[in-house]
């Protein structure tokens, strides 16, 4: 099992956060990517209805600079990594750096991802920020992950998934798992955020991996899980008593 901290690079990472519920997708997504060592860059744009989201779940409000250090610190406790490296750009500036295929990206999430979202990159509509980012991920053939939420899925939401994804978009529903036997909010969400940095190419080791049904949760995997929900219940002590998933 390798190290998250071992191999310090130069990720570049493009973050879209959308109106979609699960502002704490996003905010347990920034915080684990403001501590990676391997990430240099975190560019981040919140769309309109995103701002909103994150007022709404997270308290979270005030000019666009002030976005990343309020999303990182909010509920924060102890332990969590400054917000320094993530760069908040204004979601109408269709002429920012990650809007070209030149600027050197490594891969891009959109989280949460709603379904408007979604429509806008299935289709290439590229009016804001975060679909040209996509839409630039997708036609330089770069990671896109779009964390969808919705519920139920109509027939349009179902069309534009398979559209996005075969343009090369993975599509990773905002659907937690059960099977590392979660007992917290926090357990549920940070299991989620760490499959999402996965498929950006950002293995995170520290995340639960299934190795069979007789094996379950080996003494090591257990002990590694307890120390990154640790981590997480110092980061959001508002859910840290919460036990009934
Ligand atoms: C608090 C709140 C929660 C919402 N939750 C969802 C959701 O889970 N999924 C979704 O597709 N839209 C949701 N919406 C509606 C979207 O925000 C809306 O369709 C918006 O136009 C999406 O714009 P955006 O993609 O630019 O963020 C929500 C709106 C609000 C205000």
């Amino acid at each position: 099992m390798g190290s998250d901290m071992a191999a310090p690079e130069s990720k570049v990472i493009i973050v879209g956060v959308t109106g979609a519920s699960g502002a704490i997708l996003a905010q347990t997504a920034l915080r684990l990517l403001a501590a990676d060592e391997r990430v240099a860059r975190v560019h981040l744009a919140v769309s309109d209805a995103g701002r909103r989201l994150l007022d709404h779940e997270l308290g979270v409000r005030g000019a666009i600079g002030e976005l990343p250090g309020g999303i990182v610190g909010a509920n924060a406790g102890k332990g969590v990594t400054a917000a320094g490296k993530i760069e908040a750009l204004p979601n109408a500036d269709v002429g920012a750096s990650i809007a070209s295929g030149s600027y050197p990206a490594d891969a891009m999430c959109v989280i949460p991802c709603s379904m408007g979202m979604l429509s806008a990159i299935a289709t290439g509509a590229s009016t804001d920020l975060i679909s040209r980012a996509a839409d630039v991920s997708l036609k330089e053939g770069r990671r896109l992950v779009l964390c969808i939420r919705d519920t139920p899925f109509s027939r349009i939401h179902i069309e534009n998934m398979l559209r996005a994804q075969q343009a090369g978009a993975t599509i990773m529903p905002a659907i937690p798992s059960f099977y590392h036997h979660p007992k917290t909010i926090d357990d549920l969400v940070t299991q989620y955020v760490c499959r999402v940095l996965g498929q950006l190419g950002l293995p995170q080791s520290k995340q639960f991996a299934w190795t069979g049904q007789n094996a379950g949760m080996n003494a090591a995997q257990d002990e590694e899980h307890d120390e990154v929900q640790g981590l997480e219940n110092e980061m959001h002590p508002s859910t840290r008593k919460v036990r009934s998933v």
